[in-house]
Order: C-alpha cells, then sequence, then structure tokens
C-alpha cells in the first residue's frame, strides 16, 4: 500500500503541469523517499516471516541500517521544509514566491538528501571499525542501529553519544521548528473571518500534525532514551509506526485529501478513458 500511494502521487506530480509548484516537489520528494524506506526494510520482514528463514547477511545487515539512517534523517528534514513552505504561504503570503523561489527549494531539498547520505555514511564507517563475533542474533525486525551496537563486543560509547547528538541535532530541533510553523500557521488560520475557510485549513493541518507526531514521537522516544531491558518489545512494536505506517499515510494525509491532485487524477483518467475509446494515440 506505501508503494502503491506513494508511486501514484509521484507518477501524478510529475505528469500533471499545474501540480509543479514548491509544495508539491516536496511532496513527490517526501513520496520517492517513503518508497525507497519500504523497500529498504519490508521486503526483508516479509520474506524473514513467509519462509522462516531468519538469517541476515553481514553486508545485508550494514546495507539495511544504511538506508534506515539515510531515509530516517531524510524524512526529518524533509517534513521540515515542508512545514516551513506551508508557514511561508499561510503566514506571510505575499512574499511566498520570492523566499520560496527555485533556488532555495533546490537547495533546501538537496541538503535534506545529502546530510542524509552524509550521515548514512558517518555512521557506516563508524559501525564498521566494531568487533563483532560470528552469530548474533537481532532482537529486531530490522538491523536498527541500536540493535547492532548491542551485538558488539566493543565500547560503544562514543556512537551512543553521537547518535544522541545528532538525535538532538537533526530529530528534536526539527520536530520543534515543525511544530512552531504549524502553531503559526493555527493561529493565523484563526483570524481568518470564514468559517468555512478555517475548518478546511485546519482539517488539513491537524492530519499533517497528526502524522508527524506519530512518525517524529515514535522514532525520537525511541533514539532519546536510555536503554533498559523490558522496553525492547515495546521500541519493536513502536518502530513499525515509523517503517511502515506513516509511510503508507504519507500520500493519504498529504496528497490525497487535497482538492488539486483529486482533481489532476480525474483529469487523467479522462484522457486516458477516452483515448482508449476512440483508439486514438495522443500525446500529452
Ligand atoms: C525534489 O525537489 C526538487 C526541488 O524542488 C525538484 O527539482 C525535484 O524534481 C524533486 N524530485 C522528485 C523526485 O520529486
Amino acid at each position: 500500500m506505501a508503494i502503491c500511494g506513494n508511486l501514484l502521487i509521484t507518477v501524478l506530480i510529475w505528469l500533471v503541469l499545474h501540480l509543479h509548484t514548491p509544495m508539491y516537489f516536496f511532496l513527490c520528494n517526501l513520496s520517492v523517499q517513503d518508497i525507497v524506506h519500504v523497500s529498504a526494510i519490508l521486503p526483508k520482514l516479509i520474506s524473514i516471516v513467509s519462509t522462516g528463514n531468519h538469517n541476515i547477511s553481514f553486508a545485508g545487515c550494514f546495507s539495511q541500517m544504511f538506508m534506515f539512517i539515510f531515509c530516517l534523517n531524510t524524512d526529518f528534514l524533509l517534513l521540515t521544509s515542508m512545514a516551513y513552505d506551508r508557514y511561508v504561504a499561510i503566514c506571510i503570503p505575499l512574499q511566498y514566491s520570492v523566499i520560496m523561489n527555485v533556488q532555495t527549494c533546490v537547495l533546501l531539498v538537496s541538503a535534506c538528501w545529502v546530510i542524509g547520505v552524509l550521515n548514512a555514511v558517518m555512521h557506516s564507517f563508524l559501525m564498521s571499525q566494531l568487533t563483532f563475533c560470528y552469530h548474533k542474533t537481532i532482537n529486531h525486525f530490522f538491523c536498527d542501529l541500536r540493535a547492532i551496537l548491542k551485538l558488539s563486543s566493543d565500547d560503544t560509547m562514543h556512537i551512543k553519544t553521537i547518535v544522541f547528538a545528532e538525535g538532538v541535532l537533526f530529530g528534536v530541533i526539527p520536530f520543534i521548528l515543525i511544530l512552531t510553523s504549524y502553531v503559526c500557521i493555527i493561529s493565523s488560520i484563526c483570524k481568518i473571518h470564514s468559517t468555512a475557510g478555517r475548518l478546511k485549513t485546519f482539517s488539513s493541518c491537524s492530519s499533517h500534525i497528526v502524522t508527524v507526531i506519530l512518525f517524529c514521537g515514535a522514532s525520537l522516544s525511541q533514539y532519546m532514551k536510555p536503554e533498559t531491558e523490558q522496553s525492547e518489545e515495546q521500541d519493536k512494536l513502536l518502530s513499525l509506526l515509523y517503517i511502515a505506517v506513516v509511510p503508507m499515510l504519507n500520500p493519504l494525509v498529504y496528497s490525497l485529501r487535497n482538492k488539486a491532485v483529486l482533481q489532476a487524477m480525474k483529469i487523467i483518467i479522462k484522457i486516458k478513458v477516452s483515448n482508449f475509446l476512440s483508439g486514438a494515440f495522443v500525446r500529452y
């Protein structure tokens, strides 16, 4: 479902010209990111569940960890850019086209991807310096950074410190920025006089906030809290939220409830059907 929903959004935004605005470019990036995110983790999990073969190679495990760190990081930053974009659009609309010009968008988006990759490279390098014994059992659904750290026989204090510092820098701070921009958005919505307009904007904002809180809350609560044995099972369940549930909800929450996207979908379907009926080959 996550792949279908996100693929649909990506193709739609790519095909329909009037969706070529900063907001939809961010959404498209988020969808691509979500596709990468679920495909890095869920296929292996599904194969483990369906075949009962619980083995994963060392290289496989490291690649999964690399992709996971990259995706989590980029997702946080993309969500922050999207919240900033909405903040500018709603709170300072007159300067929107000046602030959100092509350069800024490309810069923001590239920063998100580049920071994600660099971070994943750094962690993979640090982890590759550790010693691991031959056969180990990972008590998790996938090769999570913390789960692998536990397997090493070395002192991992320095990595844990880095993880914490990064959690603050790329997790807590973006989360606060996102919440702040939504607070500004809501307070400026409250100044709108028409009730219908207020309700409409409010309903789209509240669903964004819910998914952001689910995603950021679940992942931050895992990485920022001290480790205890009894929370391990809880952690595993909670991790499903950000590895599977939120990537599936994102297209629903951000795009499929959106009038412009629905309109675009109708147009595409109409063109397809009429092409099909008339048998004509038309490029659009
Ligand atoms: C991501 O965003 C950038 C900048 O807005 C845009 O140029 C690019 O096409 C987007 N990429 C995807 C895959 O949506």
